[in-house]
């Protein structure tokens, strides 16, 4: 069975006609060519698909594109912001996530690399919320130390192994985060 779905992809409104069965991240890469989500398993177990769903992070390989009709969906591509040079000129500007991931060399192939930006986005808005963790403890405002950065991205597998710079990566993007003024409730950094 065939429906009708309009979704709306890092900024642009994005009509299509889909099997009931496809799911999104097929829809983003095959229907769309938007090939930044990547298919590293398709069963939900590397988080290298993942996108933002109405600013939450969700798996686009388990997620029917049909629960999509109507959405904003953002993948790593839509992240950079673009911003307009006084000569009308457009240059892009990276999401501090994705400048942390490059100062902190946290890639080695890249093939997880938008999955992780992504999610670590996703990730650190949760934070920003106070979402605790498994591994918070206490009832006062958490620290982002390694231990709540690795199991708040542990639904992102790493192949390469590239966690040890990955951690600080999302780390420094935090940090900037709590530079920049009006991001919500502030973010707590720990070594
Ligand atoms: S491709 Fe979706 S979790 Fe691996
Ligand atoms: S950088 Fe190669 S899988 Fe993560």
């Amino acid at each position: 069975m065939n429906t009708e779905i309009t979704v709306h992809v890092d900024g642009a409104s994005r009509r299509l006609t889909v099997d009931t069965r496809t799911t999104l991240l097929d829809a983003l890469r095959e229907r769309l060519g938007v090939t930044s989500p990547k298919k590293g398993c398709d069963h939900g177990q590397c988080g290298a698909c993942t996108v933002l769903s109405g600013g939450q992070r969700v798996l686009s390989c388990l997620t029917l594109a049909v629960t999509q009709d109507g959405a904003q969906v953002v993948t790593a591509e839509g992240l950079a912001a673009e911003a307009a040079t006084a000569d009308g000129q457009h240059v892009g500007s990276l999401h501090p996530v994705q400048q942390a991931f490059i100062d902190c060399d946290a890639l080695q192939c890249g093939y997880c690399t938008p999955g992780q930006v992504v999610s670590a986005v996703g990730m650190l808005d949760e934070f920003a919320r106070g979402w605790p963790s498994a591994v918070t403890r206490g009832t006062g405002a958490p620290r982002l130390d390694r231990a709540e950065v690795a199991e708040r991205m542990s639904g992102n597998l790493c192949r390469c192994a590239a966690y040890v710079n990955i951690v600080p990566a999302v780390q420094q993007a935090a940090a900037a985060s709590t530079a920049r003024p009006s991001t919500g409730t502030g973010t707590g950094v720990a070594g």
